[in-house]
C-alpha cells in the first residue's frame, strides 16, 4: 500500500474511529499491554458489540495482570461465560500467572517471547507490540484478510497453504513497516468491521476505493473466496447426575469437549437416547446407586466446527455424594450449579434436567 493510501486510511480512521472501552480517545497514545491483550483475545471470534460489556466488567474485576493471576479458574470462567472458546479463558489465566511471576511483571516486548505464552499467537502478539508498544509489527485478522483479498483480488485464503499465508503476512508487514503502524493496523480492522464488510461493503465511503481491484472490477462479493469448511455432526449424551443430598456431578478431563475444565459428563452416542442407564454412564456412577434415569430433553449446540445434538439424561441417585472427592470430579450443590458450570453447553443441559 503506498503512502498516499496510508494517509487516506489514517484520515478516515481519525474521523470515524468508534468510541470503544479499550480505545483511548487520543489515538496516538500508547496503551496498557494488559488491556490490549484482554480486549484482542476477547475480540477473536467474538463481535465488538458483544465484547464491549464483557471487557468493562472484566477490567473492573481484574484491572491488572497481578489481580488476574490471583483469581481462581472458576471465577475467570464466570467472567468469560458466554464468550465461547473456553480454552482462551484458561490460557489467559495461565499467561497471567507467568507474566505476574516475571520480576518486572511486564509483558514481553518482542514477538518471540510473546508467542511463547499460552494463547498468544501471531495476531495477539502483533496487536500487543503495535497497539501497546508502538512497534512496527504486523497483525493479520479476518478483517485484514478480507481487505487484502479485495484490494489485490487474491483468490485464495491464508489458510490454503504456507505460501498463501506468507502472501497475506507480507502485505500485513508492508503496512506495519511504517511509522504509526499501530494506527494503520487498527484502522484496517475498523475499516473491515464497518466499511469493507463481509456482505454489502460500503465502497462509497472507503478511503482505499481508488486502489481496490475488486471494487474496480465490481467483484467485491467474490472476495475473500469461500472457505472450504467441513462441518462435523456430533451426536452425544450429557449426564446430569444428582445425588440424594442434591449435588450434581462435575468431571474434569477425559471429555470430548472442554478437556481441561470441570464440565458435565458427556460422551458420543447414537441419535435418540433409549430408556435406562447407558453403559458409558457407569464410568461415573455405580449402577446400583441409581434410583431413576429420565430422558430430560435434547438441545443443539455449536462448538468450533462441530454441530452438536445432545440428549440430556437426568440420573437420580439413592446415595449421597461421597465425602472424599476424587481429583477428576467434584460434587456441586444443585443451587450453585448454574454458576459453577460456565459453558453454555452445560447450562443448556442443566436447564433441561433441572427446570
Ligand atoms: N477487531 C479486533 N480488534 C479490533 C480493534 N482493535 N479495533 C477494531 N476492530 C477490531
Amino acid at each position: 500500500m503506498n503512502s498516499k493510501s496510508l494517509r487516506l486510511l489514517r484520515e478516515w480512521f481519525k474521523k470515524n474511529a468508534a468510541s470503544l472501552p479499550w480505545r483511548p480517545s487520543n489515538l496516538d497514545a500508547p496503551r496498557d499491554p494488559y488491556a490490549v491483550w484482554i480486549s484482542e483475545t476477547m475480540l477473536q471470534q467474538t463481535q465488538v458489540s458483544t465484547v464491549r460489556d464483557y471487557f468493562i466488567k472484566w477490567m473492573k474485576r481484574f484491572p491488572d495482570v497481578a489481580t488476574l493471576a490471583k483469581a481462581s479458574e472458576e471465577e475467570v470462567f464466570k467472567y468469560w461465560q458466554g464468550l465461547g472458546y473456553y480454552s482462551r479463558a484458561r490460557n489467559i489465566l495461565k499467561t497471567a500467572k507467568i507474566v505476574a511471576g516475571n520480576i518486572s511483571q511486564k509483558f514481553p516486548e518482542n514477538r518471540k517471547d510473546l508467542e511463547a505464552l499460552p494463547g498468544i499467537g501471531a495476531y495477539t502478539a502483533g496487536a500487543i507490540l503495535s497497539l501497546a508498544y508502538h512497534q512496527r509489527e504486523a497483525i493479520l485478522d479476518g478483517n485484514l484478510v478480507r481487505i487484502f483479498s479485495r484490494l489485490y483480488a487474491l483468490e485464495f485464503l491464508p489458510t490454503d497453504s504456507k505460501e498463501a499465508a506468507e502472501t497475506y503476512w507480507n502485505y500485513a508487514r508492508e503496512i506495519a513497516d511504517s511509522s504509526k503502524a499501530y494506527m494503520h493496523n487498527e484502522a484496517l480492522m475498523e475499516l473491515g468491521r464497518t466499511v469493507c464488510k463481509v456482505r454489502n461493503p460500503e465502497c462509497g465511503s472507503c478511503p482505499l476505493l481508488a486502489s481496490c481491484r475488486a471494487a474496480r472490477e465490481n467483484r467485491t462479493a467474490e472476495f475473500p473466496p469461500a472457505k472450504k469448511h467441513v462441518q462435523k455432526d456430533w451426536h452425544g449424551t450429557v449426564l446430569v447426575i444428582e445425588s440424594m443430598d442434591h449435588k450434581i456431578l462435575a468431571v474434569h478431563g477425559g471429555q470430548k469437549f472442554f478437556k481441561n475444565q470441570f464440565t458435565l459428563p458427556h460422551f458420543e452416542s447414537p441419535r435418540n437416547a433409549t430408556a435406562g442407564l447407558p453403559a458409558q454412564a457407569e464410568k461415573y456412577v455405580d449402577a446400583d446407586a441409581v434410583q431413576s434415569v429420565e430422558i430430560a430433553g435434547k438441545f443443539r449446540h455449536g462448538i468450533t466446527v462441530h454441530k452438536m445434538e445432545c440428549d440430556v439424561l437426568y440420573v437420580k441417585l439413592r446415595t449421597k455424594a461421597p465425602k472424599r472427592e476424587r481429583a477428576d470430579s467434584r460434587w456441586v450443590e444443585r443451587s450453585r450449579a448454574t454458576e459453577f458450570f460456565a459453558s453454555s453447553f452445560c447450562l443448556k443441559a442443566l436447564e433441561q434436567a433441572l427446570s
